[in-house]
């Protein structure tokens, strides 16, 4: 296939580098879980809701909107799309099953072996899955871009995913971006933000994600 547009969705990728580096913290912390205090399994559970959040809203975007578009565009169903989305199902049925595990473990006054060891079970496929997705998934939505959509379609497509983003964790997903990204991206996404939103976050929304997720790194 011809690639004849320069592709320019990279941002579109970057919860990408976010969720991948959240979901390897999970893997680590679910085979410690039976060692945390109470204090540190309410915090776990604080965090996850947030982390839960961003993956859920992550593939229902690309469903409703990156896929739907390129399925439209393709004018024909994608094997590959349904394939993405049959993933986006199993990756959906672990995040859940997670977060019922946690609430468990938070509940629990016994021993949580047991519960240990559903959960690394469960953290340890989300993250060998969401590895290999992503792999997949970007070098398609590459691909399909620069081949069926001028570079102003997909800012057009990209802008339309941003509008999805929660707004009751918008304060959190500036810091959480940047600190997955490299100096050049973050850069990149520096200059995509309004001012305003980079005031902000430097006053208020950098701390309160970091609150939120140094007591996690501590878990590790
Ligand atoms: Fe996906
Ligand atoms: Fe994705």
């Amino acid at each position: 296939m011809n690639q004849v547009n320069e592709f320019v969705m990279h941002a579109s990728f970057f919860p990408h580098r976010a969720l991948m580096r959240d979901t390897e913290m999970l893997n680590r912390i679910a085979g410690r879980i039976d060692s945390l205090s109470k204090l540190q399994l309410s915090q776990l559970s604080k965090w996850y809701a947030f982390y839960w959040n961003m993956m859920e809203e992550h593939h229902q975007a690309e469903d409703d909107i990156m896929f739907v578009e390129i399925e439209k565009r393709l004018n024909a169903p994608s094997e590959s799309i349904e394939h993405m989305e049959t993933e986006h199902n199993r990756l959906q049925f672990l995040i859940d099953e997670i977060k019922r595990l946690i609430g468990e473990a938070v509940r629990e006054n016994g021993s949580l072996l047991k519960i240990k060891e559903q959960l690394s079970a469960c953290t340890k496929e989300l993250l060998q899955l969401f590895t290999s997705h992503i792999g997949k998934e970007e070098k398609y939505v590459v691909e399909k871009m620069t081949a069926n959509f001028t570079p102003a379609e997909q800012r057009a497509i990209e802008n339309r995913v941003k509008r999805k983003a929660p707004l009751k964790y918008l304060s959190y997903m500036i810091p959480w971006l940047h600190e997955s990204l490299s100096a050049e991206e973050n850069q990149q996404f520096d200059t995509s933000l309004p001012r305003v939103v980079k005031l902000l976050n430097h006053f208020f929304w950098k701390g309160k994600y970091e609150r939120m997720v140094t007591p996690l790194r501590s878990m590790i």
